[in-house]
């Protein structure tokens, strides 16, 4: 057996959240407000071969978890292509996927088809249209169809994302509530994070994640424990039983204590933290298959190294200029 991923504070990582593009077709205001442009001269992403050796050279440190993301990952063409080679990996046993929803509701069979067994789908709103005014696009309809496309596919792990910010949804946080219950869904609220180029706006909206709990409390909501090897978010259910809501709250202490995963980003970057990490290039290891056992060494090496924590308490964005860029 594979002698486990680990870092130097005791954490174990069994989780890759691999970036297939930093391209998005969506505006969220938070995140990138005038759109997605290509950099000029920014190397091609990861082809699908590269892929394929980048995921097993993980698998063969123990790694059993794939997410993939963006930007938005089903913007790739190769999309199920790629799936397919992650899925296939001996010892990959979960394949995971976050999208904005795009086009959901049309490919979710395919999706499925593929290997992905896991769906996270963002939903900043359940108005129309204060989702297109959030989002840059009017499609609140097609992402719920998506939703419920993808539910109906037989993936069983479906999730909403919200970003619950002040000013601009936290009005409508009962309407979620109220949303999960009846859908029985899972929806995880995601405190709004800092990131280089998002200040004035994080500074106007930001609403911690501690605020969300103590809503979720008084409206009955309990915390629950989450099942071993699962990562920082916090887990509520209802007494009613139906559907569950997760906080994904950084900014709260010891929130990196149970940190189980790595990045790495479309062109083949490890980042051992959403922020404050350049990255450390693997691509020249991802060529042949000849370079595997180098590159294994050198996953081990730089994870050994994480830091313990973000420093986001100290105002640290680092290097990261927003989340499309690196995959959330
Ligand atoms: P699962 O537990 O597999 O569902 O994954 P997840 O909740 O990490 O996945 P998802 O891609 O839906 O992430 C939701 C949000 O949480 C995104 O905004 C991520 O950037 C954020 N997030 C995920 N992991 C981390 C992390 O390690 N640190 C911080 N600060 N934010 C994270
Ligand atoms: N703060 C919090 N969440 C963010 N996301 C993107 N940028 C930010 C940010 N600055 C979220 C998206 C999506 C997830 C992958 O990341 O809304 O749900
Ligand atoms: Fe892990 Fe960095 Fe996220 Fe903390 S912020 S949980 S260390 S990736």
């Amino acid at each position: 057996t594979p002698q486990a991923l680990a870092d130097g504070h005791g954490r174990r990582f069994e989780y890759l959240r691999l970036s297939l593009t930093e391209a998005c077709n969506f505006r969220c205001t938070y995140c990138l407000p005038d759109g997605y442009r290509k950099r000029a001269g920014a190397p091609a992403a990861l082809s699908v071969a590269e892929i394929a050796r980048l995921v097993a050279a993980f698998a063969a440190l123990g790694l059993w978890k794939v997410r993939l993301t963006g930007g938005e990952p089903s913007l790739r063409p190769e999309l199920l292509d790629i799936a397919r080679a992650v899925a296939s990996t001996r010892g990959i046993r979960r394949l995971a996927m976050t999208t904005n929803g795009y086009r959901l509701a049309e490919r979710a069979r395919d999706y499925a088809a593929a290997g992905i067994g896991a769906l996270n789908v963002s939903v900043d709103s359940l108005d129309p249209e204060r989702f297109a005014r959030i989002t840059g696009h009017n499609r609140l309809g097609e992402v719920l169809a998506g939703v419920e496309a993808a539910r109906n596919a037989g993936i069983d792990a479906v999730k909403l994302n919200t970003v619950l910010m002040r000013g601009i949804n936290d009005d409508e946080l009962g309407a979620f509530m109220d949303f999960v219950g009846q859908h029985d869904l899972t929806l995880r609220f995601i405190e709004l994070m800092r990131t280089n180029d998002n200040v004035p706006f994080f500074t106007r909206h930001r609403l911690p994640g501690a605020d969300i709990a103590g809503q979720l409390a008084r409206a009955g909501w309990r915390p629950v424990a989450r099942e071993a090897g699962s990562g920082p978010a916090t887990d509520y259910a209802h007494p009613s039983g139906r559907g569950r809501i997760g906080i994904i709250a950084p900014y709260s202490r010891d929130f990196c204590a149970g940190c189980n995963r790595l990045r790495v980003s479309s062109t083949g970057k490890l980042h051992l933290c959403l922020f404050g990490d350049y990255g450390s290039d693997l691509r020249p290891l991802l060529a042949e298959d000849s370079h595997h056992d180098e590159l294994v060494a050198r996953i081990r090496g730089l994870t050994a190294g994480k830091d313990a924590g973000h420093r986001l308490h100290e105002g640290n964005s680092g290097a990261t200029p927003h989340l499309a860029s690196i995959g959330g």
